[in-house]
């Protein structure tokens, strides 16, 4: 069992599209997976990419569990304090400008009935 599992979010749109892939997320995958490693963590830690989780506009978006904490707009020179004070020492980053829970919530939501909307009219819902 992983103690941490951390998904970046590396969907990519087209251009003119907000999208995590169009911040640089792949590399920043990369350098949470180089990280982790660096941190001799690679068996306690798993490192995923994830397609699109309604946040477009606030990318990179990375969610680490089990925690929960969602940590929008991450640049490459964020990671190795990311993982070290989270991964490694337990704690939360903070002083960010993530959104309140609440903030996430709503436009997450906002996301899924987007894709509600969609699958229905594809008669797929
Ligand atoms: S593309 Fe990453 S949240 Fe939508």
């Amino acid at each position: 069992m992983f103690k941490h599992h951390i998904f970046i979010c590396t969907q990519s749109k087209p251009p003119m599209v907000p999208s995590c892939g169009g911040t640089g997320s792949a590399e920043i995958l990369d350098m949470f997976r180089k990280e982790v490693f660096n941190a001799g963590l690679e068996k306690d830690v798993m490192v995923s990419s994830s397609g699109c989780v309604g946040l477009c506009t606030r990318g990179a978006n990375v969610i680490v569990y089990p925690s929960g904490k969602w940590y929008t707009a991450v640049k490459a020179e964020e990671v190795k304090k990311i993982v070290d004070e989270h991964i490694v020492a337990g704690n939360v980053v903070e002083n960010r400008n993530d959104p309140v829970e609440d903030t996430l919530k709503m436009e997450a939501a906002m996301f899924q009935q987007r894709i509600k909307s969609m699958m229905a009219d594809a008669g797929r819902l």
